[in-house]
């Protein structure tokens, strides 16, 4: 018997009696096992459970299995995963300590090689570029909570994301999945699903560590950027994410970082994860991303996912012989086992152990927050003539494609949800990374249910001449337009088939013309001239039918804010020509973020060039003023305050952003996203809000004494409703002030 099938043998005999004794595996008193008791710190309940276990135990911990059959390799999963699953880890009944059980992802729970399983129908969140344009982490964090619930009641206890990598590429196939390209932002929204998530007793996973940015030669390439830079930018956002949300675990990613592996990099998970921001939790692989045993376990690697992915079980017999021999020390495993033991305490994996009795969800609850979330991210781009909202008074109105008859678009592979109820438009692209999935909530139905006495009329779009005809005739039109992206291929920068020329021909012919965009993220827009009125919907997730309906006839006032820029051209792109483009696949190549920490907006403004939309940009129904600026600085940190009034007729949300930069000049940009504020209010209505910056925004990373520096001289703060617009500004006087990259102090992280 191969030592695989050993270990698989072993562990069918202890997850059966696991299955067979539940009451032995909960209860058996606390004074045999103290680490079940949850009085104590997660620390302590770590160190009493690894002290009571054995070294085969401690190898079983920090080795996952793929969750679902692989034909391929002729691979079957343990009996006790979970069907159609991303992964398993056994539990250790005779200590009392459950299961891992694995499932995707940032945006719901996902099903694996859905065609050979029988599907989870579940709630869809929408975009993660959708959450973040809310700028709102209340309803971040709901949303987490939402998807993590329903992990549960499928008998999961691990939940595969957030995805926080910074929207470097814009043509980056999984930006649908990210939280965009400022890492304030996107570390702030993260953090807030992080601790949603892990309010439900699931270990939230922050993915992926980090610079996977593009999928084009994800496992190969080499994302080359200066350390300093990395750590003003990408980094950052994880950082925050991780003072913030305190997630279990982390998933390193499948590229190298300036020429290592993600999962063998000591600089990445040793020095900047573990040391300097005393992460206290476990690093799990991606799928597939691990190319060693020794160098990655000393790297700083804790857990080998979802065996047999890899090339070698390297975390299987050879790891069980590199501790044996003196090449992993004892006390490195012993580390491994104790972070992931920690985390599972931490989360409440042991007290909660309900994951595996599939309970009832209430589905149109979890809709609700789904269209709640969707509601506050679609970003009104445009409204000429206030065309927008549509009166309720229409008698006639044509809609146009993008399937709007039946349902929304969502983004393809690991992350996707299968909807309750069905594929609104089965048969797209079946194989992996799709299928691609419309779901049932179909904005035709709900626009209908705004004006049920009007005229409305439904044409696909295929045929652009009939539409343009049909549109010279129509009171206004609504154009729905899609772009289909997932996970293992990058996107052009442009909507999918014919429809620039189907917007193009039906805006000649009609110019009240509104389109509605479900995109992986920007989009050219050749049109946009000639069109009325555009909403970005991203994809809108299970509620997005209403949802996008609410907004176009003004039940909700947009509030939704750009989190990433929209270039104007291929040509304002760091890379104009997308990176490993025509290398054949499995060569390495390399990506040199010449951008350095100029992500996005940034790096546009560092070169002078106006964007088709800035980041931070949306539109609402009322108009704000922002008034009183006042800066003052407090235990070194600068706060700024400001107040905002509702000038226009309705009532809407405000989301006034501060931005940073040294007068002097020096940084990677003019200016930084330091903070904002998301307020709502009646007309007339007004609010003093008060944001405090983060001091690491107002500063460089210094990497010859790893420490951030800020210079002190004056710095310019500015007010305005996106990176590009300023009401206010205001110069600041601040003194000098460094910090050690070791932030915050370890013991602030470990609660
Ligand atoms: C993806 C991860 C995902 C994992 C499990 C990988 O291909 O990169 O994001 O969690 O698969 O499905």
């Amino acid at each position: 018997m191969s030592h695989t099938r050993a270990i698989l043998f072993a562990l069918t005999l202890t997850l059966l009696s696991w299955a067979a004794c539940p009451a032995r595996a909960a209860g058996a008193g606390a004074a045999q096992r103290p680490w079940l008791d949850s009085s104590l710190s997660p620390d302590r309940r770590a160190d009493l459970a690894l002290q009571a276990m054995t070294r085969e135990e401690k190898l079983s911990l920090v080795f996952g299995y793929f969750g679902s059959v692989m034909p391929n390799k002729q691979y079957t999963p343990p009996p006790q995963a979970r069907p159609g699953s991303a992964g398993f880890v056994p539990g250790i009944a005779r200590l009392g300590l459950p299961p891992q059980w694995l499932t995707d992802a940032g945006l719901g729970v996902a099903t694996q090689r859905a065609s050979l399983y029988a599907f989870r129908e579940r709630t869809a969140l929408p975009s993660g570029l959708a959450t973040s344009a809310t700028w709102n982490s209340g309803l971040a964090q709901r949303a987490g909570a939402m998807i993590a619930a329903e992990a549960r009641a499928s008998g999961f206890n691990v939940l595969l994301g957030p995805g926080l990598d910074l929207v470097r590429e814009v043509r980056g196939g999984r930006s649908f999945e990210y939280a965009g390209e400022d890492p304030l932002l996107a570390g702030t929204i993260a953090g807030a699903q992080i601790r949603g998530i892990q309010s439900q007793h699931v270990v939230a996973v922050m993915k992926h560590y980090a610079l996977n940015d593009q999928e084009t030669g994800r496992d190969i390439l080499s994302a080359n950027i200066p350390e300093a830079q990395a750590r003003e930018s990408d980094l950052l956002a994880f950082e925050l994410a991780v003072e913030q949300g305190n997630p279990g675990a982390v998933m390193c990613s499948y590229n190298r970082l300036n020429g290592v592996y993600a999962c063998e990099s000591r600089w990445l998970l040793g020095r900047v994860l573990k040391g300097d921001w005393g992460y206290r939790g476990y690093v799990m692989s991606d799928w597939g991303a691990v190319h060693s045993t020794v160098d990655s376990a000393l790297a700083g690697l804790d857990q080998e996912s979802a065996y047999s992915f890899d090339h070698e079980p390297y975390f299987g017999a050879a790891l069980a012989a590199a501790v044996a021999s003196g090449a992993v020390p004892a006390a490195r495993l012993d580390d491994m086992a104790r972070r992931i033991l920690r985390s599972m305490f931490a989360a409440g994996l042991a007290d909660h152990r309900d994951a595996g009795a599939p309970a009832g969800i209430d589905f149109a609850a979890d809709t609700r927050v789904a269209q709640a979330d969707e509601e506050e991210g679609i970003v009104l781009l445009k409204n000429a003539g206030g065309i927008l909202p549509l009166p309720r008074t229409a008698e006639g109105l044509l809609v146009i494609g993008g399937h709007a008859d039946r349902g929304v678009l969502s983004g393809g592979g690991s992350s996707t949800v299968y909807p309750v109820g069905g594929n609104a438009v089965p048969g797209l692209m079946p194989g992996w990374p799709g299928p691609e999935i419309y779901l049932p909530s179909a904005p035709l139905g709900a626009i209908m249910g705004q004006i049920p006495r009007a005229n409305i009329r439904y044409l696909d779009g295929k045929d652009i001449a009939a539409a343009a005809r049909e549109a010279a005739r129509a009171e206004r039109v609504i154009v729905f337009a899609t772009q289909w992206a997932a996970e293992s291929r990058d996107v052009a920068l442009h909507l999918d088939g014919d429809q620039d020329k189907l917007i193009s021909a039906v805006a000649a012919a009609n110019p009240r013309t509104v389109v509605v965009l479900e995109s992986n993220g920007p989009v050219l827009m050749p049109w946009l001239a000639n069109v009325a009125a555009v909403l970005e919907a991203w994809y809108p997730g299970s509620g997005g039918g209403p949802a996008i309906a609410r907004v176009l006839f003004g039940d909700v006032d947009p509030s939704g804010r750009l989190p990433v820029t929209f270039p104007a051209s291929l040509g304002q792109l760091p890379h104009p020509e997308l990176p490993g483009s025509g290398i054949p696949a499995g060569r390495p190549f390399n990506v040199d973020y010449t951008a350095g920490a100029a992500v996005g907006y940034k790096w546009l403004q560092k070169r002078g060039l106006k964007p088709l939309f800035p980041f931070g940009y949306g539109l609402s129904y009322t108009r704000f003023r922002y008034t009183a600026l006042r800066t003052h600085v407090s235990h070194e940190q600068l706060i700024v305050s400001l107040t905002v009034t509702n000038i226009g007729s309705e009532s809407g949300a405000a989301v006034p952003q501060v931005y940073v930069g040294p007068a002097a000049g020096g940084w990677e940009a003019p200016r930084r996203l330091g903070g904002w504020s998301k307020v709502t209010l009646p007309p007339e209505g007004t609010a003093t809000l008060s944001i405090r910056i983060d001091p690491r925004l107002l500063a460089v990373f210094d990497t010859a004494h790893d420490r951030w520096q800020r210079q002190g001289g004056t710095y310019d703060v500015w007010v305005g409703d996106s990176a590009a617009t300023f009401e206010l500004a205001a110069k600041v006087q601040l003194p000098a002030w460094s910090h050690a990259a070791r932030w915050p102090s370890p013991a602030r992280i470990a609660r």
